[in-house]
């Protein structure tokens, strides 16, 4: 069974660039092993994570992720079965979204999956736009 579960959380203060260069390069590999796809945006130093794949590994991760005292404020905001991904063929199936150029793509992937006509995960979709406006 496929899971969803998308947070936002602030990072804690002190947290410095080469903290998160880090913590992109350990999610990012982790997950891509895991076969674990999604996101984690980074804006405004809040984080907002989608994590979608095998139930147990997706509520494993997210029990590790929030122990970390990199962040903190962890709001869950959806948390439930799917029929499917919708990230596991964008950006090497995991996607760090830190910069512009990144949020940009991110943007014209959501319009498309708006085009395709997911109806079912039309809120998933206006919660990201949302978040990176
Ligand atoms: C906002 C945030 C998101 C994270 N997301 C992931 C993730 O998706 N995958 C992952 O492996 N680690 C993620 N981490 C890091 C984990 O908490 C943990 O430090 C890392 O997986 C290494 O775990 P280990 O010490 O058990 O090897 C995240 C941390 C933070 C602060």
């Amino acid at each position: 069974m496929l899971q969803t579960i998308c947070y936002v959380s602030s990072t804690n203060y002190g947290i410095v660039y080469n903290d998160l260069r880090h913590l992109f390069h350990i999610t990012k590999r982790n997950n891509i092993h895991l076969n674990v796809s999604g996101l984690l945006i980074l804006k405004n130093g809040n984080f907002l994570q989608l994590l979608e794949g095998e139930k147990q590994d997706v509520n494993k991760m997210y029990k590790k992720i929030r122990k970390d005292n990199r962040h903190h404020n962890i709001i869950q905001i959806i948390n439930t079965s799917s029929r499917e991904r919708l990230f596991e063929n964008y950006d090497t199936g995991f996607a760090i979204v830190n910069n512009r150029r990144k949020l940009n793509q991110l943007k014209s992937y959501l319009n498309w999956l708006k085009v395709a006509d997911m109806k079912r995960v039309n809120k998933l979709i206006h919660l990201l736009e949302n978040f990176i406006k």
